[in-house]
């Protein structure tokens, strides 16, 4: 970890922010290799959601008046606890401190006092007993304009759920839907001491998946798929998706396929699979919105949680249509089938009993479903003989799923698996840079034929790094420390014949490719 911190900061991927003035705990500048590594996870996470036809995504400020907040439940609950030594004044949360005895997951907030009060925790820097814990809301508290009280937004959700009305009108009026945003997100937390863990200001990617029916269309094709589980009351297991949803592990279809969806997200940036698992929330442990929580955790030097995925329910809905007095509920649409009346007399005969019409009649469907034909009684009536309607249930909010990702600790943990012995393992599509590009001697025919390539494959959009410093083999290393996965040399051969050699990072393989087939190969190659 020291090899790795130390190079994010050599090679400009982290900084820590304000250094010139001493630091700050809890911030972070990212330098321009982190910034495009960032941009690179963002972009593959959009890719993830966005490619479903009913999600979309939108963006909020961070600053939210006070009424929004309360409303949510952040003003009175956004709590973590905190103990501060009463001799030299260190502040410590208290989940931490206890996480280093026991397994703090399943207290409950008395039950933790009742160890402080205990004096088994002593503070770490004096060692003096600490014996109090008291709550401390997490958010940061500003001013709109002269009076009107503001908080720096703690997550970015509740500019999704207030957007909830408009973003209904905008699927015209059809759930589900998800709604995404990427943003900062801000938290004031408590002495943060484990690096770009814990921030004080990060950045989120966030889901707001809008339903009704907790079966999910997609499921089927991720039945099969497997997740590594550690539900509350259990242990650690492999199992398939049907197999979690029929043994009643979890009862919602989209949470579970927004699981598989994120161990393939995170597969694909770089996380070791190996390395990956789902932990379901004991009850205590639970935010204040969510009925059931499971956290994405990848191992570092502990069981870190990356990102959330919590069932939200009705909370956030109900509570913003109570404190706004607005509607946010909306009309339950079902689907049914009429038979056509000119088809009636045909269809008694195929049925040859009416009670089956009725029967049929009185189906009903998702609002979005496609009806084909229908089968009842090993007897199928083709689309031609019905007409399909939509029927109004009543009112109602609809529930949430929430995935919930730390984009920083997502590149943190990328920049943790990858790193082995001065060669950083990214894949193509996440890495920085994607080409090292050299001449291999520094002669003015090599270094105009390796600029041309260079400027080329940047026109093209694909980020380059030009480099002529040096051996090739100190090249290729710089190239390797910092995720490269390619690297192009322009060498004699290449005046002869136009022909390059691309070196493979991982397998340390050449090949020769003509430039003028380099742009297709590069497309090849960055997938
Ligand atoms: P923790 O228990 O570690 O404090 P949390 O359960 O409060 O995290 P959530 O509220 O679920 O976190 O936030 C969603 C995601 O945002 C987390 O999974 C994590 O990746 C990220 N996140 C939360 N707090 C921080 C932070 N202080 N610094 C960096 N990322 C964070
Ligand atoms: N292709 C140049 C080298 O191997 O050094």
């Amino acid at each position: 970890m020291e090899d790795l911190t130390a190079m994010c900061k050599r090679r400009g991927f982290i900084y820590p922010a304000f250094e010139t003035y001493g630091g700050v705990a809890g911030f972070y500048d990212y330098g321009p290799l982190g910034s495009l590594m960032k941009k690179n996870i963002e972009e593959l996470w959009r890719s993830f959601y966005l490619s479903h036809k009913n999600f979309a995504e939108i963006a909020c400020p961070a600053i939210v008046p006070e009424a929004v907040l309360k409303a949510s439940g952040h003003v009175d609950r956004f709590t973590d606890f905190v103990s501060t030594c009463p001799k030299c004044k260190s502040s410590y949360r208290a989940n931490r401190l206890l996480k280093e005895e026991i397994d703090s997951s399943s207290l409950t907030f008395d039950g933790m006092r009742d160890i402080f009060k205990s004096g088994k925790i002593k503070c770490s820097k004096c060692g003096e007993k600490l014996t109090e814990i008291s709550a401390f809301n997490l958010m940061f508290e500003t001013k709109i304009g002269g009076d009107l009280k503001g908080f720096l937004r703690p997550e970015t959700a509740q500019g999704i759920f207030i957007n909830f009305p408009n973003m209904y009108r905008y699927f015209r009026e059809k759930l589900p839907f998800g709604v995404v945003q990427i943003g900062r997100g801000y938290r004031n937390e408590i002495s943060p001491r484990q690096g770009m863990i814990r921030l004080r200001e990060f950045n989120m990617a966030e889901v707001e998946f809008f339903f009704d029916d907790p079966l999910c269309k997609e499921f089927e094709g991720i039945k099969d798929e497997k997740l590594n589980i550690f539900p509350k009351d259990g242990h650690e297991i492999e199992l398939k998706a049907h197999e979690i949803y029929d043994k009643n592990i979890i009862r919602n279809q989209s949470q579970i396929y927004f699981m598989v969806l994120t161990r393939k997200f995170l597969i694909e940036a770089g996380v070791d699979p190996g390395r990956l698992r789902f932990r379901q929330h004991h009850t205590q442990e639970m935010a204040h919105y969510a009925k059931d929580c499971w956290d994405v955790e990848v191992y570092l030097d502990e069981w870190t949680e990356v990102a959330g995925i919590a069932d939200r329910g009705t909370y956030d809905l109900d509570s913003h249509m109570r404190s706004s007095g607005k509607d946010f509920s909306v009309e339950r649409k079902r689907k049914k089938i009429r038979i056509k009346e000119e088809k009636m007399e045909e269809v008694k005969k195929i049925f040859d009993k009416t009670d089956l019409i009725k029967k049929i009649e009185e189906m009903e469907f998702d609002e979005n479903a496609d009806i084909d034909e229908i089968t009842i009684e090993k007897i199928t009536l083709k689309k031609e003989f019905f007409d399909q309607y939509i029927v109004k249930k009543g009112k109602f909010v609809p529930s949430v799923i929430e995935p919930s990702y730390g984009i920083d600790r997502i590149l943190y943990s990328i920049l943790f698996h990858n790193f082995k012995q001065g060669v950083l393992a990214l894949p193509p599509k996440i890495a920085p840079i994607k080409f090292g590009v050299f001449p291999l001697l520094r002669k003015k025919e090599l270094k105009e034929r390796a600029r041309d390539v260079f400027e080329m494959l940047n026109k093209n959009g694909t980020k380059c790094y030009y480099d002529e410093g040096g051996s090739i083999g100190r090249r290729y290393a710089r190239m390797d420390e910092i995720g490269t996965p390619f690297c192009i040399t322009v060498d004699h051969q290449t005046l002869e014949d136009s022909t390059i050699t691309i070196r493979f990072r991982d397998a340390r393989e050449q090949i020769r490719v003509n430039i003028k087939d380099l742009a297709e190969k590069v497309r090849d190659l960055l997938g």
